[in-house]
């Protein structure tokens, strides 16, 4: 590893903003703010009840954090052409499956896989955590993969056939998965963090969670946590969405479908998270289970791609065209 090029972090380089002493530094380097970067995008509310300052504070270090960043507020359209251009791709493992997507997964946006249980969606993300490291012209970004694992569903073993049978190495292909488990939500939410941080060590990029839902349908019971559920989950995908701009990296989140039986009205099969998680990912792929290994995918609500339906299977291999 290029260790000598890891930047140490340290809380005196956000003694750097105007406004900011050693107490202050401290506070925001527990709180996770461990860049200028992370606290210049983040709104004074936040920083605020995150770090435990005050808002007059926190507006003022954010502004100190914008110009220091140079964070611009409006982007023109050359520009932003230039970021897509950047946009790289993550071969899924079937055609179809990249057809549907138009080409893959994509870097610098969240794409949402959400089904029911045994749909395939832990399966899609070990391989894509297996493909991200292939070279680009085999589907891959030459990248490392991170995943937060909430319900202990990542397989090495898993991890070991795929890489097999798609010529890479196993051994140095776990070496580029970096696995966290995520024991809460509040956890879950830290993590992203983390990832942060490791992402300016390594060439990360895919950024795996997997559940995205489940610890935040555990712990807010009731109608009367709905709300509360709601804005920390979106402050969540806030944090993915911007890891994907900040990494030019694909996000990938799994997401169950809610099946209860006292769902007497509607769709029963809508994912969790509701209107939130939807707007926030750019891609959903609605998963069905078919006869054996095979599986569907459908591609739901895209801004610029039609909805469709494909089929692809699991295999020994992993994720194939049938
Ligand atoms: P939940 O997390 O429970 O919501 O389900 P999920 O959508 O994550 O399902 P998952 O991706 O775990 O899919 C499980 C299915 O994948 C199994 O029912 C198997 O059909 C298939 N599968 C998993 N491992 C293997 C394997 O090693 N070989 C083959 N051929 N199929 C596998
Ligand atoms: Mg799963």
């Amino acid at each position: 590893m290029a260790e000598e090029n890891v930047e140490v972090l340290e809380a005196t380089n956000l003694e750097k903003i105007p406004g900011v002493g050693k107490a202050i530094a401290k506070k925001l380097m527990d709180a996770g703010y461990t860049d200028i970067v992370s606290i210049a995008v983040e709104s004074p509310q936040t920083l605020a009840e995150v770090a435990n300052i005050g808002l007059e504070t926190a507006i003022k270090i954010i502004g100190g954090a914008r110009k220091m960043a140079d964070i611009g507020e409006f982007e023109t359209g050359d520009m932003l052409l230039e970021r897509r251009q950047k946009v790289g791709k993550i071969t899924t493992g079937s055609k179809n499956l990249d057809e549907l997507l138009g080409g893959g997964f994509e870097t610098q946006g969240i794409t949402e896989l959400y089904g029911e249980f045994g749909s395939g969606k832990t399966q899609i993300v070990h391989q894509a955590a297996v493909n991200v490291q292939l070279p680009v012209d085999s589907g891959g970004l030459e990248g490392h993969a991170l995943m937060i694992d909430t319900e202990n569903t990542f397989r090495p073993e898993r991890i070991i056939q795929m890489a097999k049978s798609v010529g890479l190495d196993p051994q140095e292909t776990l070496k580029k998965i970096h696995i966290a488990r995520a024991y809460n939500s509040h956890h879950q939410m830290l993590l992203v963090d983390k990832a942060n941080e490791l992402a300016r060590k390594y060439p990360v990029r895919l950024l795996i969670v997997d559940s995205l839902t489940a610890h935040f349908r555990a712990e807010y019971v009731g109608r009367g946590a709905l709300a509360d559920r709601q804005q920390k989950l979106n402050k969540h995908m806030h944090d993915l969405q911007r890891f994907a701009d900040l990494h030019n990296a694909v996000v990938l989140v799994t997401n169950q479908v809610m099946a209860s039986p006292d769902i007497f009205f509607g769709d029963p099969t809508r994912p969790i998270g509701g209107h939130i998680v939807a707007h926030t990912a750019m891609f959903r792929i609605y998963l069905k289970k078919s006869k054996g290994n095979y599986r569907i995918a459908r591609l739901v609500d895209s801004p610029h791609l039609p909805d469709a339906e494909t089929t692809f299977v699991i295999t020994e291999e992993g994720i194939r065209d049938p």
